[in-house]
């Protein structure tokens, strides 16, 4: 089959691979009709995510149909049109049993930090990703969900993570009636997260980023005032200014590790290695959230360490909420919102690119390049089944 593959940092290429196999009875091969690219792939394309492997496929957004069952699989049937959430989760663990799919003990063995990705390094389990034609999909009566009626397979794509990840983000910010929130990062993540804020109540919802293009797009599709942190001298002040002094009830980090805009803090991480990434939208997040508010840290960090104000933090009294998503927790309330029609995610979607141009398609994204938010993956396989 045709997969993308990981050669080194900021090369990626398509080659030739065995298609995978059924490991065990509750496994499923899942033949990928979509894919997409996320933000967090980056921090992979970028080398920044520990024991990322050459060869390693990446792709934990993607939605396709069963192809092929394990012996004790219930829920599924070849031939199911199916969409998988990036968590791999046992359902049965100390954890899952407590609703934390996300932080599934059984799926990463040989990690206490982190549960089971998709495509995301041996750091989270070593599995391989679903931007390729075929996906071994383990759990499967746990994970994937059959695609209902009335949500289109691009909508199904964006709920396998950044949709689901916004809403949960603006979920953990606790959000209460008349509330401002204010987001850091444009991106999907970002974009979802401050749509979804107004969902949950906000009564003021703030975008900040520095990418013009997205900046608008927050404003038609989330509703949101927007803040060009590069076009103002210190943005907390600004945000202060903005929240009456006090500052925002409730802040969003959609940004992670390898945020820009503060030139100290990419020296000593990205050249100097002293710390994992530069976390410049977390701290912005701590200062301008107000006094006993909530930070919502939707951003992806590493395992290694980054400088974060927590004296500040502490002294502030906020409440600081994160996790990886638990994608199929979100899935119910989502699949009402689309259907009632108060959202339609894949509006935020800019580029649809066959398999074989994924080197490309991860360049543009990654360069942040013709506009580029949210890319969709089409498997040359999938393509003709289309037509
Ligand atoms: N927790 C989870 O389960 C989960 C799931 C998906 C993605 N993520 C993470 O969420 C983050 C966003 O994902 P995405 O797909 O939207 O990525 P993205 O790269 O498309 O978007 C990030 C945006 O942040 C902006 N940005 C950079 N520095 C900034 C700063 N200092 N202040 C404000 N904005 C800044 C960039 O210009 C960009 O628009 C990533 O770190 C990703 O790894 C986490
Ligand atoms: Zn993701
Ligand atoms: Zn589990």
């Amino acid at each position: 089959m045709r997969a993308m593959t990981y050669r080194g940092p900021y090369k990626v290429r398509v080659e030739e691979k065995d298609r995978p196999r059924i490991e065990h009875p509750n496994d499923a091969i899942v033949r990928v009709t979509l894919a997409a690219i996320c933000g967090s792939d980056l921090h992979l394309y970028h080398g920044l995510m520990p024991d990322t492997r050459i060869g390693h496929t990446f792709g934990h957004e993607f939605i396709g149909v069963v192809d092929e069952v394990g012996s004790s699989v219930e829920s599924l049937q070849v031939g199911d049109r199916v969409m998988v959430p990036f968590n791999i989760a046992c359902g049965t663990c100390f954890f899952c049993a407590r609703g934390l799919i996300s932080n599934c003990h059984n799926v990463n063995p040989n990690a206490t930090a982190v549960g089971g990705i998709y495509g995301y390094s041996h750091t989270t389990g070593g599995y391989d990703g679903g931007q390729a034609e075929y996906v071994r999909v383990p759990f499967a009566d746990v994970g994937p969900s059959v695609i209902p009626e009335g949500i289109s397979d691009e909508n199904a794509l964006m709920m396998t993570d950044a949709l689901s990840t916004g809403y949960f983000g603006a979920q953990l910010g606790g959000t209460r009636e008349g509330d401002t929130v204010v987001v850091f990062g444009a991106g999907p993540v970002g974009l979802y997260a401050a749509r979804s804020s107004w969902l949950m109540g906000a009564g003021r919802v703030i975008v900040v980023d520095y990418l013009d293009y997205r900046l608008q797009k927050a404003r038609e599709f989330a509703y949101a005032e927007t803040v060009d942190f590069g076009a103002v001298d210190d943005i907390v002040l600004h945000l202060k200014r903005m929240t009456d002094h006090l500052g925002a009830d409730v802040v969003i980090d959609a940004v992670g590790a390898e945020a820009d805009g503060n030139l100290a803090q990419h020296i000593t991480s990205a050249k100097f290695k002293l710390q994992g990434g530069s976390p410049v939208a977390l701290n912005w997040a701590i200062d301008s959230v107000r006094k006993g508010g909530t930070v919502s840290v939707m951003g992806a960090y590493g395992p290694l360490f980054s400088a974060v104000k927590f004296g500040d933090a502490l002294n502030k009294g906020l409440t600081l909420r994160m996790n990886q998503a638990p994608v199929k927790r979100q899935w119910p309330r989502l699949f009402e919102h689309i259907r009632s029609g108060a959202l339609d995610p894949s509006a935020i979607i800019t580029h649809r690119i066959p398999l074989e141009h994924i080197a490309e398609a991860y360049h543009v994204f990654s360069s942040k390049l013709d506009d580029c938010i949210k890319t969709v993956i089409v498997p040359e396989s999938a393509a003709w089944t289309a037509a």
